[in-house]
């Protein structure tokens, strides 16, 4: 009953499908200290409802009409991407999608075909891998470098093939909270470009950057699309204003994008036979609002400092993220799993890094209060 490609898919999530059970039993206890995801552990962002609530008022009898990207959407994310990134977007390459993970289906739909070799990076998001294999192609996993969690780019280049059509970056990095420096990024450039030189056809880089906003102001992030023509971009607006529930992001190119007029309708019908993937009404309508608005970055920053220096004062290893909301830890028992039980039996609640392809390590997520630190550093210092 059940298909090859969901069994394949549900292999790829096993460690994440077994951790689930264990967060569900302990994440609504009054007590618990919950790190285990980027999910909000307080009120949201002042302004975001009623930004939402003013945009359901219907203006005219196509306010509810089926929406593809709004002209309106797309001129205003080239417009910011334009002034932020200092590159030229025009807004007919911008597809606005429900989140990152709509862009990432999308573009997967729009530029792999079963069978063809998809890259990334190990440790990662853990959705890459089911998403790569429900697209019917083979992921391809590269470790990073294990000291700086800079990208491996040799590694990275022996990965590709004749069938590599796409490969995958994220930066800012979800765990380990990277950000590639320039010079890595121009790197990546020269070995990608030779590639596509030496199969004859562009071998395509997303470069996922749902966390681009999320940087901390010791670091600053560049988006490799400034070195590598052959670059999609995607983004969500459910990191920064903390609102995974609420699903608007979107994918996004430059003009030096190859064949760029036929992306534009493979991504606009990738979109439709991936079953609508455009956001909501009412989330494109609230847009102009809600860019304007973010979570508290400096308090997020005061969270980082302490919580890295807590952490280290109490004997782990870990380097202090550059971006995103997260910690990547190294596991003081060789079983991250055991360790994470160890953890979430004493009201503390992290993600085993087997979840994102690395057992040494595991993830706290820094979207968990300020109480729920102090909570849980005491169980942090008698655990090890
Ligand atoms: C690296 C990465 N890419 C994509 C996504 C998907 O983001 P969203 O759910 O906001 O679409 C996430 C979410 O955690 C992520 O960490």
């Amino acid at each position: 009953m059940v298909t090859k490609r969901i069994r394949q898919i549900t292999a790829a999530n096993e460690s994440l499908l077994s951790f689930l059970p264990m967060w569900e039993e302990h994440r609504l206890e009054p007590d618990t200290a919950n790190f285990a995801f980027g999910n909000p552990q307080e009120m949201v962002v002042h302004g975001f409802a009623s930004a939402l609530a003013r945009a359901t008022e219907p203006l005219d009898k196509d306010h509810y009409a089926y929406k593809f990207s709004e002209a309106g959407s797309r001129a205003r994310v080239a417009r910011h991407l334009g002034a932020w990134r200092d590159q030229e977007f025009d807004p007919e390459d911008i597809a606005m999608t429900p989140g990152a993970f709509g862009a990432i289906a999308v573009a997967l739909t729009a530029l792999v075909d079963v069978g063809d070799e998809v890259v990334y990076s190990d440790p990662s998001w853990f959705f890459y891998r089911s998403m790569i294999l429900s697209a019917g192609a083979t992921p391809i996993g590269v470790q990073v470098q294990p000291d700086n969690y800079d990208l491996d780019l040799d590694r990275l280049a022996g990965a590709i093939t004749d069938k590599t059509r796409l490969v995958i970056v994220n930066t800012p990095h979800n765990p380990t909270g990277r950000i590639y420096p320039p010079a890595t990024l121009e790197d990546l450039a020269a070995v990608l470009t030779d590639a596509s030189d030496r199969y004859g056809a562009p071998i395509y880089l997303l470069s996922d950057e749902p966390y681009s906003k999320l940087v901390f102001s010791d670091a600053t992030f560049s988006s490799p699309s400034r070195w590598y023509p052959h670059t999609l971009i995607s983004y969500s607006y459910g990191k920064i204003l903390l609102t995974p529930g609420q699903r608007i992001g979107w994918l996004a190119w430059t003009p030096s994008m190859a064949d760029r007029e036929s992306l534009r309708s493979a991504v606009f019908m990738a979109q439709i036979a991936g079953g609508w993937q455009f956001p909501s009404a009412i989330m494109q309508y609230s847009l102009a609002e809600l860019e304007r608005l973010s979570i508290d970055l400096l308090e997020l920053e005061r969270k980082r400092d302490w919580f890295v220096s807590e952490l280290g004062a109490a004997g782990y290893d870990l380097r202090p993220p550059e971006g995103t909301f997260y910690l990547w830890v190294r596991s003081p028992d060789p079983d991250d799993v055991v360790f994470v039980e160890r953890l979430a039996k004493e009201g503390v609640l992290v993600l085993p890094g087997t979840t994102c392809g690395s057992p040494s390590h595991f993830r706290v997520s820094l979207t968990g209060t300020a109480e729920m630190i102090e909570r849980s550093l005491p169980v942090f210092r008698a655990a090890i």
